[in-house]
């Protein structure tokens, strides 16, 4: 059999005079990098932002020269922060912002150690704060600046342990179920407001900084892989897929999860998964 070329890459101009934020472009594997690089390629003008810890690691600045764009630092979880990234984006922008990816996780209970019947719940809220409701924060301080221009789009990534039990995904399986949730309550009302859509996207695991952080992440990707009648999509089909929801072709998608993730979330088994449990 001929391969299958999986990726001949094209640009279609989809966000053409769109201007848009980035948030969470931690090195060359983050989604939000891959996106970054997809949105630059259809014509869309950008702002990067990344916590301030995550600036110094200066990765951050080869992508901004690559995408020609200013990079200003913001913790999602300070208020004024975000308004300093508001103003500086609008004022750099010279008006409005159609797009804004919000590409953030962080979980404290995994990053030391602790198994869900454990969690510190000092730990707990400040995952939630960063993973959930900083969605909260950046629409919220979009909407009391009037950030985003009509027919807007926001976008979040997510993953499936909101709805089905991974166990070692522990409390980012809580975060994320907030973050879908947010999704659909803000969604509601940036709607009625401003006819802005905001979604989540429910992404395979992919090799990055976050996802590496999840117990036995080798064998879950494996599995998945395995359990995915198209395999685990990438990085850069991520990319590709939040442009579309970025562009003027899904207009009234909102307040949905979207699964992106090779067919995962509505198998039940597979024969590759079979085979293997016979060996
Ligand atoms: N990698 C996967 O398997 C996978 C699967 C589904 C969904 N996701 C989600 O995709 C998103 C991006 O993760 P990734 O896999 O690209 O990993 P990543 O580690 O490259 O990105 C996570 C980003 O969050 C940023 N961040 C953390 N705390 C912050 C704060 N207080 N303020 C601002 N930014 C902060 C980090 O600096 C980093 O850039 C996350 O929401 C993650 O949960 C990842």
């Amino acid at each position: 059999m001929a391969p299958i070329l999986k990726d001949i890459h094209m640009a279609y101009n989809l966000l053409k005079g769109k201007k848009g934020i980035i948030f969470g472009a931690l090195d060359e594997k983050s989604i939000a990098w891959r996106t970054a690089l997809r949105c630059h390629e259809e014509g869309a003008q950008l702002v990067l932002s990344n916590a301030p810890v995550a600036l110094r690691m200066g990765e951050i600045n080869k992508l901004a020269e690559t995408v020609h764009a200013p990079v200003i630092g913001a913790d999602v979880t300070n208020m004024d922060d975000l308004k300093k990234l508001f103003e500086e984006t609008m004022k750099h922008f010279d008006g409005g912002i159609d797009f804004i990816l919000h590409s953030i996780g962080m979980s404290l209970n995994v990053r030391k150690g602790k198994h869900y019947t454990e969690m510190d719940y000092g730990f707990n809220q400040k995952t939630l704060d960063i993973s959930a409701i900083s969605l909260h924060r950046v629409l919220r301080m979009a909407w009391e600046m009037d950030a985003l221009n009509y027919w807007g789009s926001v976008v979040a990534l997510t993953y499936i342990a909101a709805q089905r039990v991974f166990p070692d995904y522990n409390e980012m399986a809580d975060a994320k179920a907030l973050l879908e949730s947010v999704t659909r309550s803000f969604g509601y009302h940036y709607g009625v407001r401003k006819k802005v859509r905001v979604n989540t996207v429910s992404q395979s695991p992919t090799r990055t900084t976050a996802g590496s952080g999840v117990k036995g992440f080798d064998g879950f990707i494996t599995y998945a892989e395995k359990m995915s009648p198209l395999g685990n999509a990438d990085g850069d089909q991520c990319a590709d897929f939040v442009v579309t929801l970025f562009s003027d072709f899904t207009k009234m998608v909102t307040m949905q999860n979207l699964f992106h993730d090779g067919g995962f979330s509505t198998t039940g088994v597979t024969e590759s998964v079979i085979t293997q449990m016979e060996k």
